[in-house]
């Protein structure tokens, strides 16, 4: 047998790996592979098994079925602290009685490292996350974004494998959250490990991630980097979740598509060949909708504004079309002397070119045609 190379190995793999609570399967046959030095996310609404996933990568679940590897090796059944991982919580918890630099020694003491070394290492570690000024202080002392930072350094400085991290920004503010998501991407790339990364918040997750693994009740939806998730979803659920959208039922009916109320829309060109009649959902991004179109669409409509948001960079409107659908468009202010924004009752067409539509499954099977159900009784 041929083994593969040590930069073949993934750093993180789970294969069918479930786990149930009673009666509810929180993690759900999943299987995903990490290469090392990823930022990977799990982004999902919450109950939707994030944290489960997360701790039996690092050891705390025992998965029901199912293997989890670290670099290559089974750890299914390895306890955490003979994992070569560390995990950041949302409630950073220090020792409140040793200051900053001895709380990032920690580790180190513990492994027995020289001393000259561990001084090194924790200069080092707290220069990285910006706090080489704080070494002294004490955690009482320190801003929730600061003691993050402190903990940050503290789950690195033993260079593990695998950092593990569990909504850690969930506790800041929205402004202090932005920052500290940009710095904790410059630092991930500093130090190259492999970032497992939890979230219900898909702005975040889209921010700072190299890919993206979307769950749904215990499920994998979709794994992608964040622009081809957005661009292109595979589900609604993806569509609904990442970005805002419009979701159109539709019917496929010849050339083209069907709303319940009888609206014929054009298809994109690499629309699934579906058989007449199928249903699927079309999705429109409110961005690649146009008011007043004036070049060649293939889709117009006749509509009426009925909700204005002015948003600075973008303006948001709601346009209800005369011919039912009800769309939202996103219109760029591009120029500041020309920021045009329609008030409610403005009269205007809506406009897309056929491939900025996407076309989803429904996730939901059609309903057989009576004749197939009737055999297969
Ligand atoms: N220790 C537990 N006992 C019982 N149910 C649990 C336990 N941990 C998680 N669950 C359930 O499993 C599901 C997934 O939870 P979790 O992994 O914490 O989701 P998330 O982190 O995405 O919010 C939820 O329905 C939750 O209630
Ligand atoms: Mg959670």
């Amino acid at each position: 047998m041929v083994e593969p190379s040590v930069t073949d190995v993934a750093a993180v793999e789970m294969l069918g790996v479930t786990k149930s609570f009673g009666r509810a399967t929180a993690v759900d046959a999943v299987s995903l592979s990490v290469r090392r030095g990823e930022f990977f996310s799990l982004l999902g609404p919450s109950g939707c098994g994030k944290t489960t996933s997360l701790r039996m990568l690092g050891g705390f679940i025992v998965p029901d079925e199912g293997t989890v590897r670290l670099g290559g090796k089974d750890v299914t059944r390895v306890p955490p602290y003979k994992r070569d991982v560390n995990t950041v919580f949302q409630s950073y918890a220090l020792f409140a009685h040793l200051s900053v630099a001895q709380n990032v020694a920690f580790g180190l003491k513990r492994r027995k490292v020289p001393r000259a070394e561990i001084a090194r290492r924790v200069d080092e570690m707290l220069a990285l996350v910006d706090m080489g000024d704080r070494s002294r202080a004490m955690p009482a002392e320190l801003s929730g974004g600061q003691r993050q930072r402190v903990a940050l350094a503290r789950s690195l400085v033993t260079m593990p494998q695998v950092l593990l991290l569990d909504e850690p920004l969930g506790a800041l503010d929205l402004k202090l959250r932005r920052q500290m998501q940009v710095e904790l991407k410059r630092i991930q790339r500093e130090v190259g490990i492999t970032f497992i990364y939890v979230t219900h918040d898909q702005e975040e997750a889209l921010s700072m991630s190299d890919r993206i693994a979307v769950m749904n009740c215990g499920r994998l939806e979709q794994v992608d980097t964040p622009d081809a998730l957005y661009a292109r979803p595979s589900s609604a659920f993806v569509a609904g979740f990442i970005g805002s959208s419009n979701l159109l039922r539709v019917r496929r009916t010849g050339p083209g598509a069907e709303t319940a109320a009888g609206v014929l829309l054009p298809l994109p060109s690499d629309a699934p060949a579906l058989p007449d009649g199928s249903a699927f959902d079309l999705l429109l991004r409110p961005e690649h909708l146009l008011l007043d179109p004036t070049g060649d669409v293939a889709a117009r409509m006749e509509g009426t504004i009925t909700d204005t948001v002015f948003l600075g960079s973008v303006t948001q409107y709601r346009v209800r079309c005369a011919n039912g659908l009800e769309l939202m468009v996103s219109e760029p202010n591009t120029s500041s002397h020309h920021a045009h924004v329609r008030s409610p009752g403005t009269r205007v067409t809506v406009g897309w070119h056929a491939d900025d539509a996407v076309a989803l499954p429904t996730g939901l099977p059609d309903p057989a045609p009576a004749e197939n159900a009737a055999t297969s009784q």
